[in-house]
């Protein structure tokens, strides 16, 4: 590929460009402010390749989402969750043995030690769920420190068992504390989504008999979430381990990155939208106004996308499979009429369409974990779930690139220049 020439005055330097497989070219920048004593200025890193990578591909324009060359939409029919992670962070899918040796890595491991029950308690009752699932995973340095070396591959094995086995538990004993009810144990004969669904709503004495269609569902939910590059939390987890700091350490702060309302947050913020929307009498172009006015900080939640400039593939399959699992369980919501009547008015109105707005995946995910029977406010940790492959593939790929650097990015410092000191009698 040629290189990229840049003029400055008078000065002209020669930068060199690369290419990705599918066509994404990049110029690289990183000799500039040496030559030039130029840096780049880019707000939210919105034209900035970080690195190269291959666990997934999207194409914003089509609306397109791969994971190691495969669709979206068939890894979310065809595949459980955990042949999802394993191709996430082995880079292929597994032979039949391959699965099952990592299958029963995960079920061996998906018992939480008895101590941690404590750190809930330390918790008051009524804590968001992401608060208490963030400092449960940033426990796991303590409990398991032979797993916490980041330099060492056998320890980064056993650290990705232990995060993908245990943090279906964590999530799920997060709720049953702010439930006040008791934990559920993990069962070895279920598979990942039908286990998780049993500890989230099994009790002591009655056990959840999961139905073949919402484990389905629960699959698909988990598959939808597993990646998407260089998002918010991803490169949180990235530059948090590009310092050395654990893998745990750096899924704790991927959390908190998940949880606002901006990124995964969005889901919890979608349902108390269309709650709020609802019991103001369903007036949906008052909503529509309000996201188009540049004096309310108000954005209609789960629409825009920084990379989909077309439908986000994952909110088209979510619209499909919405309407199936409702009738499976018997639901009939007033919300789910409100959301496809809003994306029908947003779709139809001149500042999304000229802005490309569309759904995004929060947008119809919580019509179906609602219908299922979660509260709205686990709805971001059920993505923490399903992200929590793409983090640790993500954080691994970052750790065996010989390239990778820590993580720090330049400013253009715009504060005071130099000023003498005034000692405090004197101010
Ligand atoms: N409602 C109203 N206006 C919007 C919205 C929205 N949801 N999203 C973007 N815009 C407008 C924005 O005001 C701007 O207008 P203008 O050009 O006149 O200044 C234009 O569209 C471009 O938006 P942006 O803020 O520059 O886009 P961004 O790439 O920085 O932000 C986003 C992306 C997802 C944060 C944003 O679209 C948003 O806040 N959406 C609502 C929250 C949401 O649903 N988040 C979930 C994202 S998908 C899953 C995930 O990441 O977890």
């Amino acid at each position: 590929m040629d290189d990229a020439t840049l003029r400055i005055g008078d000065q002209e330097l020669s930068l060199p460009t690369l290419e990705g497989t599918m066509g994404e070219r990049a110029v690289d920048i990183s000799a500039l402010r040496k030559e030039t004593s130029y840096t780049t200025f880019d707000r939210g890193f919105g034209n900035t390749a970080e690195t190269k990578s291959s666990i997934t591909f999207i194409n914003g324009e089509g609306g397109i989402l791969r994971h190691r060359g495969y669709a979206i939409e068939d890894l979310a029919t065809k595949a459980s969750f955990l042949e999802v992670a394993y191709l996430l962070i082995e880079g292929e899918l597994p032979t039949v043995t391959q699965l099952a040796t990592f299958e029963a890595a995960i079920h061996e491991n998906a018992n939480l030690p008895e101590d941690l029950k404590h750190l809930f308690d330390a918790f008051p009752h009524e804590a968001h769920p992401m608060a208490v699932l963030a400092s449960g995973i940033s426990t796991f340095g303590a409990y398991y420190p032979e797993a916490a070396d980041p330099l060492d591959d056998l320890a980064v094995d056993r650290a990705t068992q232990l995060l993908i086995a245990k943090m279906p538990t964590m999530v799920a004993w997060a709720f049953k504390y702010r439930e006040r009810r008791p934990y559920i144990y993990p069962r070895y004969d279920l598979d990942y989504a039908a286990n998780f669904l049993h500890m989230v709503f099994s009790r002591p004495h009655r056990h959840l008999e999961v139905s073949p269609q919402v484990q389905r569902a629960m699959n698909m939910l988990l598959v939808l979430h597993a990646d998407h590059e260089q998002n918010c939390s991803a490169s949180t987890v990235r530059i948090v381990g590009s310092s050395h700091a654990s893998i745990f350490a750096s899924m704790s702060a991927g959390i908190h990155a998940l949880s606002g309302p901006l990124h995964g947050g969005a889901n919890q913020a979608v349902l108390e939208m269309l709650q709020a929307m609802s019991d103001a009498g369903g007036d949906v172009e008052t909503y529509i106004a309000k996201a188009k006015d540049k004096d309310d900080p108000f954005r209609l939640m789960g629409f825009g996308h920084r990379v989909y400039k077309n439908f986000d593939p994952r909110s088209r399959i979510l619209k499909g499979a919405v309407d199936d699992v409702l009738s499976i369980l018997g639901k009939d919501d007033p919300l789910l009429r409100l959301a496809v009547e809003l994306e029908e008015a947003a779709l139809d109105d001149d500042y999304f369409v000229e802005r490309k707005l569309f759904p995004n995946v929060d947008f119809y995910s919580g019509i179906i974990y609602r219908a299922m029977g979660f509260p709205v406010d686990m709805f971001t940790s059920l993505f923490a779930l399903g992200r929590m492959p793409g983090w640790i593939a993500q954080w691994r790929e970052m750790h065996s690139d010989p390239t990778t650097r820590i993580g720090r990015p330049r400013q253009v410092y715009t504060g005071e220049t130099d000023r003498p000191f005034t000692p405090i009698a004197d101010r």
